[in-house]
């Protein structure tokens, strides 16, 4: 049977993905009240559509830092992708190009930064970033990342620990030790985690490496480093929202990271409105969480921002059929959006309007 939704190559990638990998993309943090909120509260938005307006020609690309986007979607950090598929990260990165969609390589892949660009050179990539205790490790990821032409660095910063995801505790998550975190030779991330201590291998890695003290100074160290556009990952609220901007970062994204590090924070979509108030002026602002259908890009859009990310439905993809997976999920989503920018009058990105997404609410109070 044909796969039409991104819940279809979800259920298809749960069929084909050991549990240890499959609980580790698919959960969130605590009781994951937010994991469920990232979809429903694109739910409780309603598209407000205008009619007789000739859609017969559509035109959704756009530019993101001078970059020829085909569409305003791109691919989400997600770490140790081999274990979805053996192509993994240059299967994902393929895929994205061939759609026109920006990729963004986590740093935690099972791919190298040149390992990738070498098998994706078509694709316009991002490297995402943490800052290790050892600053030249995070110095020298950024120097391999300007070398093999990566357009942007993109650094995560909701992440000083990682947040407590059940389900890898109980597994006792571990990288399969025929792949490794290829970026650091010989990096393994396997069982160092001790389920009894609440921590599973990925978490023990992080907090042996990643540097729990930094700042937004840090920003400053980075920005003083590289002439590569920074975009912060994990902002939620309007005061991190400025700050980022006063520390000189070019874009943002909305961000809960897939409401894996803090449960009860909200939905992407529900911080969005307070940040594009803030810096949407100023800062290209974007987007991850929760994105299932192309109502939900358009949701995200009417609201300010200027692209969105998705992270696992690409995971899910590639688990169901390697780079093809992908490509197919980026097509069933693609079609949705584009039957949502017809059906709701708009011909460009540039003829959506805030005035076409309400939150329920207002039609409650009727
Ligand atoms: C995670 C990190 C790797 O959420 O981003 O597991």
């Amino acid at each position: 049977m044909a796969l039409v939704c991104v819940e279809d190559f979800e259920k298809k990638a749960a069929g084909q993905l050991e549990k240890n990998a499959l609980d580790y993309y698919r959960s969130g943090a605590g009781e994951q009240f937010t994991l469920g909120l990232n979809r429903e509260a694109f739910r409780r938005l309603r598209l407000r559509p205008r009619c007789l307006r000739d859609v017969s020609r559509l035109d959704i690309s756009c530019k993101i830092f001078g970059e020829q986007m085909k569409w305003p979607l791109g691919i989400a950090p997600t770490a140790m992708q081999k274990m979805a598929h053996p192509e993994g990260e240059v299967g994902n990165a393929r895929a994205a190009g061939k759609a026109g969609s920006i990729f963004i390589l986590s740093t935690l892949s099972t791919t190298s930064l040149e390992d990738l660009a070498n098998g994706a050179p078509d694709t316009i990539k991002w490297f995402q970033l943490y800052i290790y205790k050892d600053r030249t490790i995070t110095e020298k990821l950024v120097r391999r990342a300007e070398k093999a032409n990566f357009k942007a660095l993109v650094l995560t910063i909701d992440a000083p620990i990682f947040g407590h995801r059940r389900a890898d505790v109980r597994n006792n998550f571990s990288l399969p030790s025929h792949l490794t975190l290829a970026n650091f030779q010989g990096v393994k991330a396997t069982g160092v985690g001790n389920a009894a201590m609440g921590a599973s291998g990925i978490n023990a890695y992080v907090s042996s490496q990643f540097d729990p003290t930094i700042t937004w100074k840090d920003i400053a160290w980075l920005k003083s480093i590289t002439h590569l556009p920074i975009v912060v990952k994990g902002v939620l609220t309007a005061e991190d929202a400025v700050l980022a901007q006063e520390f000189g970062c070019a874009g943002l994204i909305v961000s809960n990271h897939g409401a894996r590090q803090i449960d009860t924070v909200p939905a992407s979509i529900e911080a969005l409105p307070e940040i594009v108030k803030a810096v949407g002026e100023n800062l290209v602002v974007m987007l991850d969480g929760g994105i299932m259908q192309g109502n939900d890009i358009f949701k995200a859009l009417a609201l300010g921002a200027k692209t969105v990310f998705v992270g696992r439905p690409a995971v899910w993809g590639l688990a169901y059929n390697g780079q093809k997976g992908v490509e197919e999920m980026l097509s069933v989503l693609r079609k949705d959006f584009e039957i949502t920018m017809a059906l709701i009058g708009c011909q460009t990105l540039g003829d959506i309007t805030s005035a076409m997404v309400v939150h329920e609410s207002q039609y409650a109070k009727l």
